[in-house]
């Protein structure tokens, strides 16, 4: 028979759920209002701004674990920044507020607002580093993919289980010259590469729907907060995924090692990146494969929401109409 009696957690869980999906639609609503405007700063600091806000009202004694920076060089969303009214769960919280500011201000596609909400102490606390990275979708035999593994191995490997050719695997790299190899040996297998300007948080997501995104792997350095914010949601759709911060100077691994990275080497599986239970929403800024854009109509704004939740893996797509009506502000 079904249990029908709720734990009390499992009741604040969900209304989260929701109260997420608002808290990246204000921010993504404040960064479209400066899309296309050529300033990364201002977009980037409208998202903060707003975020910010909608995360103080909530009912979460939440502290930030992936925000803008440390202390001293953020003054909002820093790491280790209480929010929230404290009447609630001890949550970590992960944000990036605009991720891709570059596509945003030049009104490129695949800009989104993101943040992950997980049970206290269950996400690795990453600092500003790069973090190499390994991520593919779903339904398949796991370990079959390695970051200790060659792309060649990778690739051979994913197309053997997924049953088709390594030319009918595509593979996803961020656009940068330290990526130089893997294309050539991405190249040699005879895989496609898909080619991203910014946003791997995106990228990574992409692998869990290849039937519409048409990627099947994602390979190479990213940010490593991004990379733990999209492990949280691989984790809710039960895909694959492994980082290892790239900590090469002394400097890197001091801080590191103050946020309780003891080893500097250490290969995280998608487990260990976002453990416990994890909610992660992301609302489109610019127009990307995921999700549509903010689309300010002329009495209404229009936005689109994915939010995923771990407990029971389910993803929703929201697409919301946003009145300012009276007093009422969507800011
Ligand atoms: P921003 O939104 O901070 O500009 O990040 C965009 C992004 O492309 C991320 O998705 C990615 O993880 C990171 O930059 C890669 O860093 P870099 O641009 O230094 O190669």
């Amino acid at each position: 028979m079904v249990d029908l009696v709720v734990k009390s957690q499992d009741i604040i869980d969900r209304i989260l759920t929701l109260e997420l999906v608002r808290v990246t639609e204000r921010a993504a609503v404040a960064a479209a209002r400066l899309r296309g405007r050529g300033d990364e700063k201002a977009a980037d600091q409208a998202a903060v701004d707003a975020m910010r806000r909608e995360l103080q009202r909530l009912p979460i004694e939440g502290t930030v674990v992936i925000g803008e920076g440390e202390r001293d060089e953020a003054p909002m969303l820093y790491i280790g920044e209480n929010l929230g009214t404290s009447l609630g769960p001890k949550v970590d919280i992960a944000v990036d507020p605009l991720e891709g500011t570059t596509l945003c201000a030049k009104d490129m596609p695949g800009s989104i607002a993101v943040m992950a909400m997980a049970t206290g102490g269950s996400l690795l606390h990453a600092p500003d580093v790069y973090m190499e990275k390994i991520a593919i979708g779903p339904g398949y035999p796991k370990g079959i993919v390695d970051l200790d593994m060659s792309t060649e191995e990778n690739i051979r490997a994913l197309a053997k289980a997924k049953g088709v050719k390594p030319s009918e695997i595509t593979v996803l790299l961020l656009d940068r010259p330290r990526h130089r190899a893997i294309l050539e040996d991405c190249r040699r297998v005879g895989a496609a590469v898909r080619i991203i300007p910014d946003g791997d948080v995106a990228g990574v997501i992409f692998t869990t729907r290849p039937d519409d995104t048409g990627v099947d792997l994602y390979l190479g350095i990213g940010g490593a907060p991004e990379g733990v914010l999209a492990a949280g949601a691989l984790r809710c759709v039960g895909g694959q995924m492994q980082g290892r911060l790239v900590l090469d100077t002394g400097e890197k691994i001091a801080r590191a090692a103050s946020m309780g990275v003891a080893d500097p080497k250490r290969k995280y599986d998608m487990k260990e990146l976002a453990s416990g239970d994890v909610i992660v929403s992301l609302t489109g800024v610019t127009d990307g494969p995921l999700l549509a854009g903010v689309k300010f109509g002329k009495d209404v704004i229009h936005t689109e929401t994915l939010i995923y939740r771990s407990v029971t893996g389910t993803v929703r797509k929201i697409a919301a109409e946003h009145r300012e009506m009276g007093k009422f502000r969507l800011e």
